[in-house]
């Protein structure tokens, strides 16, 4: 956990926000590299779902909605955490989270013996509920679910598409839960982003999208290139379903650095799901839960087809993503007697596909064709020039950030005009012509 916050503050992948002033608990920022990962999972999601499928369609909805829709969703009432304080050393904590953590009171102990602080053993408060929707001074609320957004353009889109069941509405966006009990990086943060799909289908037919989509959004993450056996689904059972769902299926990624040692309840959705096991997307059948309750408070039909469809969502965060991404990638290995830490990222997703080295920085000749093979491959490919330390610093710098290729031009360039290509995880190197660097490039980035 310290090796990859570490990494992603030194390398400019994820910072505390607001630093400067002392960081704002549980709310990040994400520097020149994060934000490259970040776009590159977005845009890998929003290809798949809405740009190669015919069935789903794209909607960017405002953070703000009218207030009614927290009502209608049911968020007011039921959206909150029961939480529990230290009366000793005032720390907060889910009430869930302490109860799973403590070993049951054996026989000789007393039966009204209460669960104690897991940090000091001070006397806990009784469980009181927390609404984790953040209040704005306009009236309502910042959206805790990118979901309601599309609910309340259900009927616009199928108005202007006349879409036939079953389709889906897709939506990328942020969203915001006054969390309490954080910790644990940006795997619970107070802002965060959402990619959710809310599939709409005939009733009867819920239970069979319900299956598809538990094994699609599965596959996906395979396809991120995160390992098989870091991923698994988990069914809910009937206590932990949320107010609206019927069914509901996480895809869990092994996060088991987070309580290797940990003193602390390990927090958060999954945290009943055994140790490691942390959630990066629930799969839900929400019934028609949703549109009945907007066509109540809205008193507009909802109806579609005859009928009023039930909804399958598949509900993902991106920063949970990128965690699991950098988790998962993280390498480190011995090279020559020195250690090499690598992140072995999928190509698609690397923030950064070449960086262009000079050997010698010191050359302006070196340099100047350094600079001018950056200037070439630019338009196509996302690359870097990096003159700022020794060859070896400069590798070591690219493969700790994830960089596919580097491009080393030296003295022999000059003469022969050709350049090394250095491939990050073999650390295989070629001489090529720089008149074909494009094209070789071309082949393997695509
Ligand atoms: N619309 C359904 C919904 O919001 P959720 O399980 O509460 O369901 C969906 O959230 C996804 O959003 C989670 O699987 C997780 O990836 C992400 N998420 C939820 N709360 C988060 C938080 N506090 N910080 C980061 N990501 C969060």
């Amino acid at each position: 956990m310290e090796k990859i916050v570490s990494l992603c503050k030194r390398r400019g992948f994820i910072f505390p926000s607001s630093q400067i002033y002392g960081g704002l608990s549980s709310i990040w920022d994400y520097g020149p590299l994060g934000v490259e990962l970040k776009r590159n999972i977005k845009n890998l999601w929003w290809k798949d779902l809405v740009h190669q499928r015919s069935d789903i369609e794209g909607l960017d909805a405002a953070v703000l909605m009218h207030p009614k829709v927290w009502e209608a969703s049911g968020h007011l009432k039921k959206f909150a955490d029961e939480l529990v304080d230290c009366k000793k050393c005032k720390k907060r904590f889910r009430a869930e989270d302490i109860v799973s953590h403590q070993s049951p009171v054996t026989s000789h102990q007393s039966k009204n013996r209460k669960p104690r602080c897991p940090e000091c053993g001070g006397e806990l408060t009784k469980p009181r509920q927390f609404n984790l929707m953040f209040k704005t001074s306009q009236g309502p609320f910042l959206r805790p679910e990118t979901a309601q957004g599309i609910f309340v353009n259900f009927r616009n889109i199928c108005q202007t598409l006349h879409l036939k069941l079953p389709f889906g509405i897709a939506q990328i966006g942020k969203a915001f839960r006054n969390e309490i009990t954080t910790g644990n990086f940006t795997f619970r943060s107070r802002e965060f982003e959402q990619m959710e799909i809310e599939y709409f289908v005939q009733p009867a037919e819920a239970p069979k999208w319900y299956e598809y989509w538990v094994n699609e959004r599965f596959n996906w993450y395979i396809k991120l290139g995160i390992k098989k056996e870091n991923l698994r689904v988990r069914e809910h059972s009937k206590e932990e379903l949320a107010h609206y769902a019927r069914q509901c299926s996480d895809i869990e990624y092994n996060f088991s650095f987070f309580t290797k040692g940990a003193r602390r309840p390990s927090v958060g959705q999954g945290s009943t799901s055994g140790r490691g096991w942390k959630e990066l997307e629930g799969i839900a059948n929400r019934q028609d839960f949703d549109l009945i309750q907007h066509q109540r408070f809205s008193g507009e039909d909802l109806n579609y087809e005859g009928v009023l469809p039930y909804i399958i969502e598949p509900s993902g965060g991106v920063d949970r993503t990128l965690l699991a991404l950098l988790v998962d990638a993280y390498y480190e290995e011995e090279v020559k007697g020195r250690k090499r830490v690598v992140l072995r990222l999928n190509k698609d997703l690397a923030p950064i596909k070449i960086a262009v080295l000079p050997l010698l920085r010191n050359r302006p000749e070196i340099v100047k064709i350094a600079k001018r093979i950056r200037d070439e491959l630019l338009p196509h490919f996302i690359t870097k020039y990096d003159d700022t330390a020794s060859i070896g610093k400069l590798y070591r710098r690219q493969d700790e950030i994830g960089t596919p290729y580097c491009i080393t031009v030296d003295v022999q360039s000059l003469d022969d005009k050709k350049v090394t290509v250095r491939e990050r995880d073999t650390m295989r190197q070629e001489r090529i012509a720089m008149s074909k660097l494009r094209e070789y490039m071309g082949e393997r980035l695509k």
